[in-house]
């Protein structure tokens, strides 16, 4: 044997022993616990052989509470690059089999290294989170490595899509991370954040909770809206993982990959969609699944605040964001969630390039003194402001109502929509006729001898005069009243159009959005 072949045993001795992580004891219990290791993590989301592991043999320099003789393999994190569908990503992925994945000050700067590749080399980052937080014994070593990591998060963002996964738990200020990225992925059963945990809460005060219900998947996917992706099993979350991939592009200054166009394979058309009675509810997916080729609408935060619906689909082969009301959960009104749902994936599709089509058919505003005291009022300018500041193409389709502040709010040509066509069911007016009718004829109302039938009477003659598309039309706030049959291939067109669109805004640091 020569001395070359002794090192390259040495060095698969060495590699076998740091690829064990914890040991068998701990991933026996990580897999007890229906979690796959790290390694099996990234493998299964990553391209089979593709993956390059860097800093394998990187070791912890803490002293004091014994860790001079804690042997700690990787520091408790793996991290590398890959491809996914052939795209590279640079990942990592904390191994709870070692010191539950503690975070101290080498894990986070085998963490803050691969984030720089990241960014250098304008791919995107995806984090798998499963760690018992800052490493204890390291104080603020493992405090400042959190700072760290956070601060890339934010130069990071609207540069390269930043992809969090919940494989664990996640708990303290480590859930900052998370939060500052672009798209949160959580599991059934797998998933905990929180900033305090159940015992802090008891202490302090005197609730009872548990893990599961304080910051548990469901919790973060229904209630919290903190995570995008909802998943059963890691495996459908990996699924989900890769054809979000397949949506964006690697960076800000690319478009995402084109696909093979495909008309859609949805059985209902829209002419069947809406129905005749403007009172009746109808599914808005269903109008975009109608639209987007093969039919295949990739929802997005699809279980919280469902009054309007955003995500990506495709139209004659390029990625588009979707942004829609939906008439099926509270008349598809904005609210504070809604809003701020909306607001941050137009900001997000504005940030990589991606067009915009919004489906309009909403109310306005939702009244009432508990979302004017959750802050309504900011919380709905986000939508104006994002609208705004976008500059991608912008297309509007009005479906049914437009009423109010929901009309100017959901990109309307005031806004800066490049295209805003209407369908001739389209009702555009301050407010609903009946409530328009009552306060502008009250009088005539008033002094009739049939109320009622002078009720129905003047607003019938309101929706005549103003509940429609042509008023609108008339002052050219929109640009054509289409067949609603017509949709998909009006779309097609204003992409087309569109698609070397430029817009350029006043030089400055930055704006400063409603919070
Ligand atoms: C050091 C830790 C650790 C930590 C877990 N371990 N968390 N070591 N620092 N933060 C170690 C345990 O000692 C144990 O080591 C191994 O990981 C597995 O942990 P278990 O407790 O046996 O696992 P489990 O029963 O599954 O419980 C998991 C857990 C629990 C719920 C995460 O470990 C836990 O509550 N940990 C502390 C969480 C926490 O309070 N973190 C600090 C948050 S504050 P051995 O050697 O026995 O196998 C924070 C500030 C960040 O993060 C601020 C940024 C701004």
């Amino acid at each position: 044997m020569t001395s070359l072949q002794k090192d390259i045993l040495e060095l698969r001795e060495k590699k076998a022993l740091v690829q064990m992580g914890g040991g068998e004891a701990a991933i026996e219990k990580q897999e007890a616990m229906g979690k796959l290791t790290a390694r099996n993590r990234i493998l299964a989301l990553l391209d089979e052989n593709s993956f390059q592991e860097y800093d394998l043999f990187v070791e912890h320099e803490a002293r004091g509470f014994g860790m001079e003789k804690k042997v700690l393999p990787g520091d408790g994190v793996i991290t590398g690059t890959g491809t996914i569908f052939g795209a590279p990503v640079c990942i990592y992925a904390q191994d709870f089999t070692v010191a539950g994945g503690s975070l101290g000050l080498m894990h986070a700067r085998k963490i803050t290294k691969i984030m720089d590749h990241a960014l250098k080399m304008k791919v995107p980052i995806i984090g798998i989170n499963d760690s018992g937080g800052a490493r204890i014994q390291e104080g603020v070593g493992a405090l400042a490595g959190y700072g760290e990591i956070f601060y890339r998060n934010t130069i990071a963002s609207g540069v390269i899509p930043q992809i969090s996964v919940i494989l664990g738990p996640c708990a303290g200020g480590a859930v900052y991370s998370p939060a500052l990225t672009d798209f949160v992925f959580v599991v059934e059963n797998i998933s905990k954040m929180f900033i305090t945990g159940p015992n802090v809460i008891k202490t302090v005060l005197g609730e009872e909770i548990s893990m599961e219900d304080l910051g548990g998947a469901r919790v973060h996917a229904e209630i919290t809206g903190n995570a995008h992706f909802y998943a059963q099993s890691e495996q459908e979350c990996f699924e989900q993982i890769k054809k979000l991939v397949t949506f964006i592009p690697w960076n800000n200054r690319e478009r995402a990959r084109t696909f093979e166009p495909k008309e859609p394979m949805f059985e209902k058309t829209v002419n069947d969609i809406i129905p005749s009675d403007p009172k009746q509810p109808y599914d808005v997916r269903d109008i975009i699944r109608s639209v987007v080729d093969d039919s295949d609408f990739f929802e997005i935060q699809e279980l919280w605040a469902a009054n309007i619906v955003i995500g990506f689909g495709r139209i004659h082969g390029e990625t588009i964001g979707f942004v829609a009301n939906q008439p099926m959960v509270m008349a598809g009104v904005l609210d504070c969630d809604s809003s701020d749902k909306a607001a941050r994936f137009i900001r997000y599709c504005d940030s990589f390039n991606i067009p915009i089509v919004t489906f309009e058919d909403m109310p306005g505003y939702l009244p009432g003194v508990d979302q004017e005291h959750a802050g309504v009022i900011r919380h709905g300018a986000k939508v104006l402001y994002a609208y705004s500041e976008a500059t991608v193409p912008k297309i509007t389709i009005i479906l049914r109502k437009a009423y109010g502040g929901g009309y100017i709010a959901m990109n309307s040509r005031h806004l800066g929509a490049d295209f805003v066509f209407a369908w001739p069911s389209a009702e555009i007016a301050v407010m609903g006729p009946e409530g328009a009718a009552n306060i502008i004829f009250r009088k005539e109302i008033m002094e009739a001898e049939d109320q009622d039938a002078m009720r129905q009477a003047k607003v019938k003659e309101y929706i005549e005069k103003f509940a429609n598309p042509y008023v609108a039309a008339a002052k050219g706030y929109i640009d054509a009243v289409i067949e609603p049959r017509e949709t998909r291939a009006i779309l097609k067109h204003a992409l087309e159009v569109a698609k070397n669109k430029e817009e350029s805004r006043p030089t400055k640091k930055h704006g400063i959005p409603p919070f």
